[in-house]
């Protein structure tokens, strides 16, 4: 297969393409816009491996140009669309960005899945990768993909309106589309400001955790190889038109049970941790239903125990990959995000 990864330089695109060219005899054109979370070196190798350069190129662009999308579908058999502003602070923050390449990014390239597959008796495969977010807060019970969407912050809304561009030109269109929901997905190369690794890197450092409110938000945590894998499973198998649940390992977990396992795999202390104002908006539970997914033959890998071992290890292992992000204009996020919060931070 020919495929056209858009964000494959971030954190899941970028471990996608390696697994995928590894695994397969695929040909991957990523395009990446290369914003703050996007990072040439989370491709590192591909270019020059000859096991891979053949079949790997990268382009420089963003997915909303629309003419440059069209012309590089041409090439391709389908689209597996990771782009998007992915952190919900920066959502509530910032959130242009966010509508952005969440409509106008996704618009552009159902556009140039539309013209393909006008070209080609329909023969052309969209995948969107979505979130569980779409669903917001879950008090009880598991989301099943046939829910009603009721996202909650800013990030959540746009890739909801993404998911429903989606289902619309599949709708109107016939386009062969399908959408991954993924869990909360953690592991090495993720850039940080997400959890798990900003508190993985602080505690490395022996800076504070902040910890939004009384930590006892939950998650179902899902390592980015098991992520990956869902979504290639979805892309070979599924049904058109259909959405997919990508589970983690079904044991949720709160946020300080998370912090916990961290630091004692790092030997550090809990005073790290303090506990800030809560994010606004904040979706106390999320938790899915995995069943569609899991009959495609797909089943998570890795438990928890055994991917945040990895991927503490590596964050301690790979100082030069982490340290130069956390400098410059992750400096001004953090200051504006966390120094007041910190200022009234109680124990944890
Ligand atoms: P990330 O922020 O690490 O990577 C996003 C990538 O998209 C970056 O390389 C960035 O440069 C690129 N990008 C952003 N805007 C672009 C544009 N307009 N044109 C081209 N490239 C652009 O995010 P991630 O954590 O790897 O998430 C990837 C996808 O998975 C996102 O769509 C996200 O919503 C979804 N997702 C993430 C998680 C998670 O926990 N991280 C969970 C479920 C779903
Ligand atoms: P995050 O990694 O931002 O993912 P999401 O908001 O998409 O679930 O946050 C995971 C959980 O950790 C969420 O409940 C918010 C919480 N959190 C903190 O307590 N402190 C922090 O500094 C961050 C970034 C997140």
């Amino acid at each position: 297969m020919r495929i056209l990864v858009t964000g494959g330089a971030g954190f899941i695109g970028s471990n996608f393409v390696h697994r995928r060219l590894a695994t397969t005899d695929d040909h991957i054109t990523v395009v990446d816009k290369l914003t703050y979370a996007g990072n040439p070196a989370n491709l590192r190798g591909l270019a020059d491996d000859p096991g891979t350069r053949e079949r790997y190129r990268f382009v420089q662009a963003d997915i909303a140009d629309e003419p440059l999308m069209k012309e590089l579908a041409t090439d391709s058999d389908a689209i597996v669309n990771f782009a998007a502003e992915s952190h919900v602070d920066r959502s509530i923050l910032e959130p242009t960005a966010f509508l952005h390449t969440g409509v106008m990014g996704v618009y552009s390239l159902l556009e140039a899945a539309r013209a393909e597959a006008d070209k080609r008796d329909g023969r052309f495969r969209l995948l969107q990768v979505s979130t569980d977010e779409v669903y917001g807060p879950v008090p009880e019970g598991l989301s099943v993909e046939s829910d009603p969407i009721h996202p909650t912050s800013p990030y959540s809304a746009a890739k909801a309106a993404g998911e429903h561009l989606v289902a619309a030109y599949h709708e109107t269109h016939g386009i062969d589309t399908v959408i991954t929901r993924g869990a909360n997905t953690y592991g090495p190369n993720q850039y940080p400001e997400k959890l798990i690794p900003l508190f993985v890197t602080n505690a490395l450092d022996d800076e504070t955790l902040p910890m939004y409110g009384d930590g006892m938000q939950r998650r179902d945590w899902l390592h980015v190889t098991d992520h990956a894998d869902g979504i290639a499973t979805v892309l070979d198998h599924g049904e058109p038109g259909a959405a997919y649940n990508i589970c983690g390992d079904g044991i949720e977990r709160p946020n300080r049970a998370v912090t916990k396992a961290i630091l004692d795999h790092l030997g550090k202390p809990w005073s790290l941790v303090r506990s800030v104002p809560d994010r606004p908006g904040h979706d106390r539970r999320y938790a899915l239903d995995g069943s569609r997914l899991r009959a495609l033959g797909w089943a998570p890998q890795t438990s928890f125990e055994q991917g945040i071992a990895l991927t503490v290890d590596w964050y301690a292992a790979n100082r030069d990959w982490w340290e130069p992000i956390k400098s410059g204009e992750w400096q001004d996020f953090y200051q504006k995000q966390y120094a007041w919060r910190l200022e009234q931070s109680t124990t944890a």
